[in-house]
């Protein structure tokens, strides 16, 4: 599907996003394996956290919607011991996360399962798993020599690892964490550098043991079911991250995103953003379910150049792309290094960023690691394709409420694989004129 953006004569407005997509999976999944039922509310609309409720009901969970309250779901745990062989293959649909971190449940499990994707995930790396999962006595198989899915998964008795992570990857890490949850002894995780957190927050909530100190994780093996854990997801700060460019870059804005979470290993957006100037500031803020959350207001604002490396990357892995768009719209160059791990997303980020944003006018070189932009190189508008990847097509949307010129996107339908009312919430704002 092609969707045709024209320049918005202001960005304005109130926005309630859809819920954390990291968090949702983690919810849905660590509540399948505790006892008794759990609801959660503002779950996450995009199809990836639809595939994990796929994949957790044809494991045998109870899985069920509330009438009259949309995007909740209601979870029926039966326990550590209560998952079923499947009967068929699993589908993880476009989402690293549902495969990554049920792969590290169906390692624990006494059965045989295979799981897949759709053809980009087919083509991400699965060695990152398979290699710890393997080490504690899981038995997985997967083509090109085991480092691509579809996976063949026969799970049993696990025994605990120390495992340093090669790359810093909460899908690996959490993958880790729940075959450590079934091990007969303890494990230990080393980081590179510490990513998203949801998993160790929400598994010790529910009564799981997991120590940090630094860059080191100790999990300790459940020996008693976990507890149901209620919860009210925040509004994903990777979806509000669009927003936040938009009204930083758009010279007449200003918008307000309610309950956003702001989880510190998540907001790597926001330091950026006030390292390059950017008008904002934060609101209510408050703790639900053990995550900060706030609303956040931001207004057109004069950026500036910047450089982002280091342990920075993996608290803003996600929103680089729209990054690299805000850089167009600064003052001098930006320059974004160690963030590789770029092209091991739903499309090459680096190379699909920099062609993409090219088309419009940017000047934005690619690097082995990462990119650099010169700006101001303010955009025309222009032909694009989102690569199939939902961040590149709501990146480009963006570019285009900015660019005098109308942007046309094709293959823009992959924005619902996160965020599918976000074609609704651009009209909206730039009906609010
Ligand atoms: C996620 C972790 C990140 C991120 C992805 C979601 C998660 O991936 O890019 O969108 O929910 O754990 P990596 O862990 O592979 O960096």
């Amino acid at each position: 599907m092609k969707k045709t953006i024209s320049f918005s004569r202001a960005v304005k407005g109130e926005l309630s996003l859809p819920g954390d997509k990291s968090i949702s999976h983690r919810a849905a999944i660590f509540n399948s394996i505790a006892r008794g039922k759990a609801t959660i509310s503002n779950f996450s609309t995009g199809e990836d956290c639809k595939s994990t409720l796929s994949c957790l009901k044809a494991l045998g969970v109870k899985i069920t919607g509330v009438k009259n309250m949309p995007n909740t779901v209601v979870i029926e745990g039966k326990g550590r011991s209560a998952l079923r062989e499947p009967s068929d293959i699993l589908d993880a649909g476009n989402s690293g996360t549902t495969m990554r971190l049920m792969s590290g449940l169906l390692a624990a499990q006494p059965f045989f399962s295979v799981i897949t994707g759709d053809e980009s995930l087919r083509s991400r790396p699965m060695k990152r798993i398979i290699e710890p999962l393997s080490l504690m006595g899981a038995e997985i198989r997967g083509r090109n020599n085991d480092t691509l899915a579809p996976l063949s998964i026969k799970g049993g008795m696990l025994r605990g690892i120390e495992y340093r992570l090669p790359v810093a990857s909460a899908q690996v890490k959490s993958s880790i964490i729940l075959a450590a949850l079934f091990a007969g002894s303890a494990t230990k995780i080393l980081e590179p550098a510490v990513s998203r957190d949801h998993t160790e927050q929400l598994l010790s909530y529910m009564g799981a043991q997991i120590k940090r100190n630094n860059n080191a994780l100790d999990i300790t093996p459940i020996a008693n079911d976990l507890k149901p854990i209620d919860m009210n997801v925040p509004a994903d700060i990777s979806s509000a991250a669009y927003w936040l460019v938009a009204a930083s870059i758009h010279p007449m804005a200003e918008l307000k995103i309610l309950n956003c979470g702001i989880n510190p290993t998540r907001t790597g957006i926001l330091d950026v953003l006030s390292n390059m100037g950017a008008k904002f500031y934060l609101i209510n803020q408050r703790i639900e379910g053990g995550e900060p959350i706030a609303d956040i207001v931001v207004s057109s604002s004069n950026l500036k150049g910047t450089r982002i490396e280091g342990d920075m990357i993996p608290r803003l892995i996600d929103e680089i792309p729209v990054i690299a768009l805000a850089a167009c719209f600064a003052r001098g160059t930006t320059i974004i290094k160690d963030a590789g791990e770029l092209r091991a997303k739903e499309s090459d980020r680096i190379e699909t960023t920099t062609s993409e944003l090219s088309k419009l006018g940017a000047n934005i070189e690619a690097l082995p690691d990462g990119m650099i932009i010169n700006g101001p190189c303010p955009l025309k508008g222009g032909i694009t394709n989102s690569h199939f990847d939902h961040r590149l097509a709501m990146t480009l949307a963006v570019a285009g409420m900015v660019s005098p010129n109308k942007t046309v996107i094709d293959n823009s339908q992959v924005a619902e694989v996160s965020y599918p009312s976000f074609w609704e919430d651009l009209t909206r704002l730039q009906k609010a004129v």
